[in-house]
């Protein structure tokens, strides 16, 4: 854990153990703990010994958007795990002109034509998907989604190139990885755990499929494979081992957080059949009206607005880290160089101040003429310059998948009691087992 050159002094928060601070309160209850944090002490929060938590979305934005550069975002990643446990190259561990140059590499390869490639396949692999469901039959939802999640941002990166077989073995590898635990305030990093072995042995093995499938023909071929190709003729040219970290990032920035989405939102609809039977009819009007692709997903949105609200209390990324490089006022207190600064998406999209009913489900807050709300106070996909780059591919992608599962079938919860959220890497809904019904 980095050391801060002087705590923070004078900022309010939990007190915690002797010798283990609030770390055993955070990894007990990560959510509510950071919860009645923010109801208790406020805007500014010390979490540990060098460990602050802004809650505000004044400050929110002035850390992710205006004082985005005066923070470093590789170092806090390295206690999640993403950095150490393999891919300290990639842009999303990056920072500074490194990070610039590996964005602005990346970038040409995420705009429209990407967002468009991905309406067209989405709904090729969501017809895959539901082929197998039969009404009455029960599903786990995650499973079923997470096939279909990860073949779609392979096939966006890989093109045809990834086999099942190939999206199967991924989706092996990077669990191990997604099951991290989240925190800021974690066990020293030399403790071995039988994860960090597992994943260990694991990170041999996606760095042979990657290497394999970035020699592929497919890497020359920007219709075939659109990311692979932007990577591997990008200006600065990758090393292989960029494009190996790049690649495996990108899968498991890809796939989990849109699974989480997709199942958080039909968790939800199951829960608000009035709100499904509105989708149903959208979506069934929007699949007979027009083609798959952009089209489609602009004739959805109610489905939109339902998927917002949806990111808005279950936010896939519950929580973002980073560490101060120089000394910094906020909320009137000082953050000294070196604190871990965490803000949390799961506290601020549910904060009754900026939220009315803040727990409850209303897509009616997305539709147009619904009131305002500070930027800070809704940031599924982040803010400021290292927002998430696959924002525009990931929310067709869910749109379109939820739309496309409730036009067919009303989903029916097995166990609602059952159901909560686990805070891993992602926001893990776990428990959801679902029996499709006949509309
Ligand atoms: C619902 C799905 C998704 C959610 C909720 C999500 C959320 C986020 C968030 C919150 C960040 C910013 C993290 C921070 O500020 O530290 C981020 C960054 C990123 N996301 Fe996503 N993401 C999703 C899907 C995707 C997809 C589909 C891709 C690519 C195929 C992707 C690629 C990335 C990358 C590369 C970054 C790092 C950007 C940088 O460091 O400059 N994400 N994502």
């Amino acid at each position: 854990m980095t050391t801060a050159a002087t705590p923070p002094v004078g900022i309010p928060g939990p007190g915690g153990d002797k010798y283990l601070g609030n770390l055993h309160a955070f990894s007990s209850d990560p959510l509510g703990f950071l919860t009645s944090c923010s109801r208790e002490y406020g805007d500014v929060v010390r979490l540990g010994a060098n460990n602050v938590l802004l809650t505000s979305p004044d400050d929110v934005e002035r850390m992710l958007v205006d004082r985005n550069s005066k923070f470093s975002k590789a170092s806090a990643d390295t206690r999640r795990g993403s950095r150490r446990q393999g891919f300290p190259r990639s842009m999303m561990n990056s920072d500074g002109a490194d990070w610039q140059a590996k964005r602005h590499r990346m970038r040409p390869a995420f705009g429209r034509g990407l967002t468009t490639r991905a309406a067209e396949i989405v709904h090729a692999q969501g017809e895959r998907m539901l082929a197998g469901w039969r009404t009455g039959a029960p599903r786990t939802l995650q499973d079923d989604v997470s096939v279909l999640t990860l073949r779609l941002v392979t096939s966006l990166m890989f093109g045809d190139e990834f086999r099942d077989e190939d999206t199967a073995e991924v989706a092996r590898l990077v669990a191990p990885i997604m099951d991290l635990s989240t925190s800021p305030l974690l066990l020293p990093e030399w403790v071995p755990t039988p994860r960090k072995l597992r994943i260990r042995r694991s990170m041999a093995r996606v760095d042979r499929t990657l290497r394999a499938l970035a020699a592929s023909p497919a890497a020359s071929d920007p219709d075939r494979a659109p990311v692979l190709h932007a990577l591997v003729h990008g200006d600065p040219k990758p090393t292989p081992d960029e494009l190996r970290d790049e690649l495996a990032t990108l899968i498991m920035a890809g796939f989990e957080t849109t699974n989480d989405a997709v199942v958080w939102t039909s968790v939800l609809l199951a829960r608000h059949p009035e709100a499904a039977e509105r989708v149903r009819e959208e979506a069934r009007t929007a699949f007979a009206a027009t083609p798959a692709g952009l089209a489609r997903m602009e004739a959805l949105p109610y489905t939109h607005a339902v998927v917002r609200e949806a990111l808005r209390l279950y936010s896939p990324v519950w929580i973002t880290s980073r560490d101060a490089m120089e000394d910094m006022e906020f909320g009137g207190y000082v953050v000294p160089a070196g604190t871990t600064v965490t803000v949390s998406q799961w506290v601020n999209h549910r904060d009754p101040r900026h939220w009315e009913s803040a727990e409850d489900f209303r897509p009616e807050r997305w539709l147009p003429g619904a009131p305002d709300f500070p930027r800070g106070s809704y940031f599924p996909f982040g803010l400021g310059p290292r927002a998430c780059i696959g924002a525009a591919v990931a929310t067709t992608e869910t749109v379109h998948i939820v739309a496309d599962i409730w036009r067919r079938f009303r989903l029916e919860l097995v166990a609602p009691e059952r159901i909560r959220p686990r805070p891993a890497l992602a926001l893990q809904p776990m428990g959801v087992e679902v029996v499709p019904r006949a509309w």
